[in-house]
């Protein structure tokens, strides 16, 4: 099996995986890192959503083969001590009801304002859609993004 380094929230780390190997399970089952969630492995529901040099992608869908010398931030690596602004907002708004899918939604939002500093209300819905929350925290989690952006 090949060897790859991958640069991690901020360390270098090497792991032996097939090519194919989503991202998703490099992090989970061989980093251990488990704060990025499975939800439905194939594109569609965001809970899986790490940064790629600062971009939003989908760790479910990214074979370890795709990454290069990417910088990958998990949740894990959004801020030291959970004082990102996006995760600030988030405890002010209480915005997690069962927690599943909020790191995915945490990392887009994140990666919305790297983009996108002051984004409005239809900008942060249009960047915010296609990550899916089964309680329906989507009310709280514009709340949010509108108070991290301030
Ligand atoms: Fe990756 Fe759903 S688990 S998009």
């Amino acid at each position: 099996m090949p060897n790859y380094t991958l640069k991690i929230n901020g360390e270098s780390k090497e792991v032996e995986a097939v090519e194919d190997m989503p991202l998703l399970w490099v992090i989970r089952d061989l980093l251990k890192m488990k704060g990025t969630k499975f939800g439905c492995g194939q594109s569609f529901c965001g809970a899986c959503t790490v940064h790629l040099d600062g971009n939003a992608v989908r760790s479910c869908s990214l074979p370890i083969s795709a990454v290069g010398t990417g910088e990958i931030t998990t949740i894990e690596g959004l801020s030291e001590n959970g004082d990102h602004p996006v995760q600030k907002a988030w405890v002010e708004h209480i915005v997690p009801q069962c927690g599943y899918c909020q790191s995915g939604q945490i990392m887009n939002a994140a990666a919305l304002l790297n983009s996108n500093a002051s984004p409005s209300e239809e900008e942060i819905e249009q960047a915010m859609a296609g990550n899916l929350c089964r309680c329906g925290t989507y009310n709280r989690i514009k709340d949010a993004i509108v108070t991290a952006s301030k």
